[in-house]
């Protein structure tokens, strides 16, 4: 294969999302539409050109980690005006273009490979990707001659009647000659329903100068939605979240119900994980294998050891577990927090910025807000980590083989030497050194085990 100009369309507004968010940037699976398009040809192209127009600070800044030429399009005239814009690239390209549009997320990169192929062995002067649909929507019609030859496209705003007919559509999918891609965007008016520069008005050109223009249909018509509105938006995130869920089976992760169980695009799962239904898996979450996620369940950029047990209704956001761990169910781990293996976080348990030792157990009832505690210690049914004095976070410290009776109050800042006991209800306002047990509101020493250092 020569090598490869791609032209990603990403100017529009997106009219039809009624969005105050520009409408490559919605979200299809956890990722930026756009994204979707440019991953499908990164590998392919030697060059990427995104043409940006509306809100265009924010989707370069979302885009700045590809490798692309940025230009602008400051008025959005339609299609072909923008191809206009990255006219310099095209002039200094001597192959085959390809366009794109940034609302087609769904496309794969084989299907990519057949147009290109499809275009170089024919010698083409442009190749166009259609697909027959059923209903084909508002999608622009391809118009063959009584030879079966592409005559023209047809926008569902400029069709009559028997043009509204054809089912036949274009994907907005194009592969073109540089030379002859540039000769025909100025050669293209605004004679039309929408007074736009209609990019498939090319085919006009082409083919008059004696040009071949190849059509290739595509079985797979679930690859060329346009998402022009939430409607579609939503037809695509469904055929994408399948995809995923598909490839995550054939490697060896059981879903017990792929059609309500929502993973994205950039996670991670290892096999002989098994995900009931009802459980959304974000960002880019990791999941070793052997874990047991759900159902009910929701984890955004959590990193996941081996064989954990994530029970139902739990959620954990921005936060690591180690390896055997059992959370759940109805636990919600918020961001920052770190737990090591062979730890219990039970039921009802609230952590936020907390660190857990090896083998200790939140087993029932509590809140543990930016807090360390060590090893094998146990934290009573109740206890609350009382890290807010009304103005300020403050820090606890709970040491290793340590134990908070039950219904314990953590006043913060406060430490919590190893092997010190509370008893039940105890409000700790002051540390508590080894080895010691403190009980009552507020709690005093109740006596020092002979292993403690007097102070
Ligand atoms: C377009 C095609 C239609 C095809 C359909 C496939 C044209 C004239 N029509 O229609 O034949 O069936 O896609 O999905 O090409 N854009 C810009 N600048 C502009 C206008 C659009 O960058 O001035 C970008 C948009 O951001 C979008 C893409 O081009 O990503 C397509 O534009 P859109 O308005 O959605 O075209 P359709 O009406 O869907
Ligand atoms: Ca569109």
């Amino acid at each position: 294969m020569s090598d490869l100009l791609t032209v990603i369309l990403a100017a529009g507004k997106g009219t039809r999302m009624k969005s105050d968010l520009t409408k490559v940037l919605h979200p299809i699976a956890g990722k930026e539409m756009v994204k979707h398009v440019i991953e499908s040809v990164d590998e392919l192209s030697s060059k990427i050109v995104a043409v940006i127009g509306h809100q265009s600070k924010k989707v370069q800044e979302s885009l700045n980690a590809y490798c692309l030429d940025f230009v602008e399009q400051k008025e959005q005239l339609g299609t072909a005006h923008a191809v206009m814009q990255a006219k310099k690239q095209i002039e200094a390209h001597d192959g085959p273009v390809l366009v794109l549009y940034g609302d087609t997320p769904l496309l794969k990169k084989s299907t990519i490979k057949k147009l290109i192929n499809s275009h170089q062995k024919n010698n083409a002067g442009l190749s166009i990707l259609t697909a027959h649909l059923d209903d084909p929507e508002s999608y622009g019609r391809i118009i063959r001659d009584a030879k079966g030859e592409v005559n023209k496209i047809v926008e569902e705003n400029d069709a009559s009647e028997s043009e509204k007919r054809v089912k036949e559509i274009n994907s907005g999918v194009y592969c073109f000659d540089s030379n002859l891609l540039a000769e025909s965007l100025d050669n293209i008016d605004t004679n039309n329903a929408q007074n736009e520069y209609y990019l498939t008005d090319a085919v006009d050109y082409i083919k008059n100068n004696g040009n071949k223009v190849i059509p290739v249909v595509i079985e797979n018509t679930k690859e060329i939605i346009g998402v022009n509105d939430r409607s579609n938006l939503a037809k695509a995130e469904k055929v994408l979240r399948k995809r995923i869920n598909e490839k995550l089976m054939a490697s060896g992760v059981t879903i017990i119900d792929p059609s309500t169980t929502y993973i994205d695009k950039e996670v991670v799962i290892k096999k002989d994980t098994v995900i009931y239904p009802f459980t959304y898996i974000e960002k880019s979450t990791v999941i070793e294998s052997g874990s047991v996620i759900g159902p009910h369940s929701r984890l955004v950029n959590a990193k996941l050891g081996k064989n954990v047990e994530l029970k139902a209704n739990s959620q954990v956001w921005e936060s690591e577990i180690g390896n055997n761990c059992t959370i759940g169910p109805f636990a919600y781990i918020r961001p920052g927090s770190k737990i090591a293996d062979e730890v219990k976080v039970g039921d009802f348990v609230e952590l936020k910025k907390a660190q857990i030792g090896e083998k200790t157990k939140v087993p029932h009832l509590s809140y543990v807000g930016d807090a360390s505690i060590g090893e094998k210690t146990n934290i009573g049914a109740g206890t609350i980590f009382a890290n807010y004095d009304g103005k300020k976070k403050h820090k606890t410290k709970v040491g290793d083989s340590a134990f908070i009776g039950s219904n314990s109050t953590l006043v913060a800042p406060v430490k919590i030497d190893n092997n010190a006991k509370t008893g039940a209800g105890s409000v700790v306002t002051k540390d508590v050194k080894e080895g010691t047990v403190v009980l009552g509101v507020p709690a005093h020493i109740h006596k020092k085990c002979k292993k403690a250092k007097d102070d």
